[in-house]
């Protein structure tokens, strides 16, 4: 694939307004989903077992039939993604299902898998497929999750089997999903499984998570010397709340090295600096002939934080995110919406990575009355347009999500999709934003 260029009479948004913007020929247009979030009857996960403890998910809720995907409506699903004018979709697969005990395969699943992936192709869908997103087998759950020492390495090896087994259905592989996110979530904080609460084994957790990056790098590519393989990272921006404030600064630029800029300098320097680390650590597994291992690199990205320093919150390199600038709803928060982070996070991986394509993995936000949702969307993909005007190699674009699925611990509360999930009966219902993202699909852009 060739670097894709556009008319120079696109590049800057700022001397047109609100001008049609056209994006390269072939650009991915797509939605994102995870294998639990949508699935169904997934029973032999951490997250399964997480879900059937008291009081760790909002309101009691649990994944339960979710989409359904399992039980056969991810073909339907994939066929609406078609008929509103998508080009591709993002998935997952669930290792638990497909490895159910260590080193013990299931062939029915890895068929359920390959059924699906046809029926994507068939419809001309080009399928991105996660080998994890999140979620783990409850048996390494029990060893110790992604501090299990043999984990990157059982990883490598469930990549291994994916690849050989599924490999002719999946021209894009990513490895995992948000390394930063999930050692946050589930090791710094408690808040996901494995619930550790503890911020040396967060760390851990991370380096856990970008050494089994490295492994199923190498891994599919032995499996595939023609796979594409990436791993997907969630790079919000980190702004000081007063850009003239010397500890606002040194705060935020504190946490987006705790968040962001140790993922990027590992990849980029196959390296580990992390913040509680006493020396750095060479990482061999993350170089392949004197590149980073990638084939390119997915952003998720949702909104910016602004942090204020504030000496009471130790335990977050004495930052704070304020919430009161953040224009989600309700009591969760995604960030503010910031579509010029979007350009900026796009900007930074491209000169981190100069030769590797970008994809934007996720975009979008939980909006349960879709009021907000269409301008967002279409200002995220300006933004994305400015990037690539200003040289970054993005192919595609990936919204989160196709429906509404469920959000870990926020349950069923946060909507996200195009589609809205009526759960009783499995309606979906195509919310204003689906149209909006229809036309710029077919477009292959914003026409106004
Ligand atoms: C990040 C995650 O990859 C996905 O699982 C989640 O549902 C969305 N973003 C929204 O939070």
């Amino acid at each position: 694939m060739s670097r894709p260029t556009i008319e120079r009479e696109d590049a800057s948004r700022a001397q047109r307004g609100a001008s049609a913007i056209t994006f390269p020929p072939r650009f991915l247009w797509g939605t994102a989903t995870s294998s639990h979030q949508v699935e169904g009857a997934q029973t032999q996960s951490d997250w399964a077992a997480w879900e059937a403890r008291t009081g760790r998910i909002h309101g009691g809720d649990r994944a339960g039939r979710a989409c359904e995907w399992w039980a056969g409506r991810a073909e339907e699903d994939f066929a609406r993604a078609r008929t509103m004018g998508h080009s591709a979709i993002r998935l997952s697969l669930e290792w638990s299902r497909l490895e159910p005990r260590p080193g013990v395969f299931d062939e029915g699943a890895f068929d359920r898998y390959a059924r699906l992936l046809e029926k994507a192709r068939e419809l001309g869908l080009t399928t991105m497929v996660g080998l994890n997103h999140f979620t783990l087998p409850y048996w390494l759950a029990v060893r110790g999750s992604w501090l299990a020492e043999d984990a990157p390495d059982r990883f490598a090896r469930y990549a291994d089997r994916c690849a050989r087994r599924l490999g002719d259905l999946v021209p894009l592989w990513t490895t995992l999903n948000e390394p930063s996110v999930l050692a946050l979530m589930g090791y710094v904080g408690t808040a996901w499984p494995p619930g550790r609460g503890n911020p040396a084994l967060g760390m851990k957790a991370l380096r856990a998570q970008l050494v089994a990056h490295g492994a199923a790098f190498h891994a599919v590519h032995d499996a595939r010397p023609d796979a594409q393989v990436g791993l997907v990272i969630n790079m919000p921006a980190l702004d000081p709340f007063d850009p003239s404030s010397v500890r606002d600064r040194a705060v935020a630029a504190a946490q987006d090295w705790a968040f962001n800029g140790v993922v990027l300098d590992a990849l980029a320097h196959a390296r580990f600096r992390f913040p509680l680390a006493l020396r750095e650590e060479r990482a061999p597994i993350l170089r392949v002939s004197g590149g980073p291992a990638l084939d390119f690199v997915g952003l998720n990205y949702y909104g910016r934080y602004r942090v204020r320093f504030d000496a009471r919150h130790p335990g977050e390199l004495f930052g704070r995110r304020d919430a009161r600038d953040t224009v989600h709803t309700d009591s969760n928060d995604w960030g503010e919406i910031h579509p010029e982070g979007l350009t900026r996070q796009l900007l930074r991986l491209s000169r981190t990575f100069p030769r590797l394509p970008l994809y934007v993995t996720e975009n979008g936000m939980f909006d349960p009355t879709d009021t907000r949702r269409p301008s967002y969307l279409v200002s995220h993909v300006r933004a994305v347009h400015d990037a690539i005007a200003q040289g970054a190699d993005v192919r595609g674009y990936f919204v989160w999500s196709l429906l509404d699925n469920f959000e870990w611990a926020e349950g069923w509360s946060t909507p996200f999709g195009l589609l809205a999930l009526d759960r009783a009966t499995q309606a979906r219902t195509a919310r204003r934003s689906a149209d909006v993202y229809s036309a710029i699909c077919r477009a292959n852009g914003v026409s106004d």
